[in-house]
């Protein structure tokens, strides 16, 4: 009988490049995308896979406790990939509540169904909870997050994403829950909602509009290509040890300015511009609240312990994803219509 995993947040952008690892890589799964399509969710990112026999799509939301003990008993799930949540720091500034109601109640729904579901045996069974680096708040000019950094989250979504880590900790240790969690650092790569810094930028350099950076542009994140992050969700599903927690990273920090020169670079030259043109694009514009000033991720515990290893370099990754954007300019289109303008009107009026 086929293995069957439940992916949730299938449709966002790091949940696309998870289910399609999976529906590719193992014949013998069978993959169930449970997603809410939230503005962030888009079935377009699937549509080379989603005809295989192996890949079933169903509509949800984490947040209904009933329809997904429903459908916990309708598919009886071997394992949960959890990736479901509200994802954009701005946005959780505006409205703190549907990161509480999604990150923090949706994942102790699944939680609940997981344990009524497995309870009489957790044998081969694994709640798998993808989580970010962000819930140990923020560096000063030195030193790494580890595994065993204190958790200070400042933002709303930061918050939201280390209580649920919380929650999913507690699961194991009062139920025995068999459970993983791995805390990645910022992801860029092909389907990246143009809501984040990396996209954002793509889409404004391709419509010459201000590439807007707050502060002062030396906020630093560690970045890693998301079909590495899917990677490392593949390895410490199946490998990792129960109740514990892996960081996710590629030693890879950049001031945000100077990433953005970088993307001004390679699109300069992709597009045929003259050198330095996107630059001048760049715009200094009102600090987000309550902005993390750093975060870096010590990747030596999955690096050791699962030989884990980013496939791509930075420079290779974002010319990887510049190419998906200039060659799938429909799909930024489709996103970029509608909602998003009302939301980028309000953000950076
Ligand atoms: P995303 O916003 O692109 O996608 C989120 C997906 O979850 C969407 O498909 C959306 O429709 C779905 N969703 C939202 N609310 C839902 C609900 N109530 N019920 C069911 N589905 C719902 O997010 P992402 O960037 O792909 O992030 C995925 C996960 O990885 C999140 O848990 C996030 O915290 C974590 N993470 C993200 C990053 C990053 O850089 N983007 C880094 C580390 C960890
Ligand atoms: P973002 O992509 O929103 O990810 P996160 O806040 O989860 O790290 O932002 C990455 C960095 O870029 C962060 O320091 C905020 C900054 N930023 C800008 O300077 N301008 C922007 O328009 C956006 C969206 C982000």
């Amino acid at each position: 009988m086929k293995k069957k995993i439940l992916i949730t947040g299938g449709a966002g952008f790091i949940g696309s490049h998870v289910v399609r690892e999976f529906v590719t890589k193992y014949n013998n799964y069978h993959i169930i995308n449970l997603d809410a399509l939230t503005y962030a969710g888009n079935l377009e990112n699937l549509s080379d896979i989603q005809d295989l026999p192996n890949y079933t799509f169903v509509k949800a939301d984490i947040t209904d406790a009933a329809h997904i003990a429903a459908i916990f008993k309708e598919y009886q799930p071997d394992g949960v990939i959890h990736l479901a949540a509200e994802s954009h720091v701005d946005r959780s500034i505006t409205d703190p509540t549907a990161f509480v109601m999604t990150n923090v109640i949706g994942t102790v729904n699944l939680l609940n169904a997981a344990r009524e579901s497995w309870k009489d045996n957790y044998e081969g069974k694994r709640f798998h909870h993808v989580s970010t680096d962000e819930v140990y708040g923020t560096l000063g000019e030195t030193g790494l997050f580890t595994e065993q950094t204190a958790y200070d989250p400042h933002s709303p979504y930061s918050a939201s994403k280390a209580s649920s880590d919380h929650f999913v900790r507690a699961y194991h240790d009062t139920f025995a829950l068999p459970v993983v969690i791995t805390n990645c650092s910022n992801n860029y790569g092909p389907n990246h909602f143009p809501e984040k810094l990396i996209p954002l930028c793509i889409h404004n350099i391709l419509t010459n509009k201000p590439l807007p950076i707050y502060g002062d542009g030396k906020y630093t994140r560690d970045w890693l290509f998301v079909k590495d992050h899917a990677k490392a969700i593949d390895l410490v599903f199946h490998k990792g040890n129960n109740g514990e927690s892996y960081n996710v990273g590629g030693f890879n920090e950049w001031q945000n300015i100077d990433l953005v020169k970088e993307l001004c670079r390679q699109m300069d030259d992709k597009l045929g511009r003259p050198a330095g043109s996107s630059e001048q694009l760049i715009t200094y514009v009102k600090d987000r609240p309550g902005h993390d000033l750093r975060y870096a991720i010590d990747a030596t515990k999955i690096n050791q312990a699962l030989g884990y290893k980013p496939s791509v370099t930075f420079e290779e990754g974002l010319s990887l994803t510049i190419d998906w954007f200039l060659n799938n300019q429909q799909w930024l289109d489709n996103v970029t219509s509608g909602d998003y303008k009302n939301y980028y009107a309000k953000q950076y009026q």
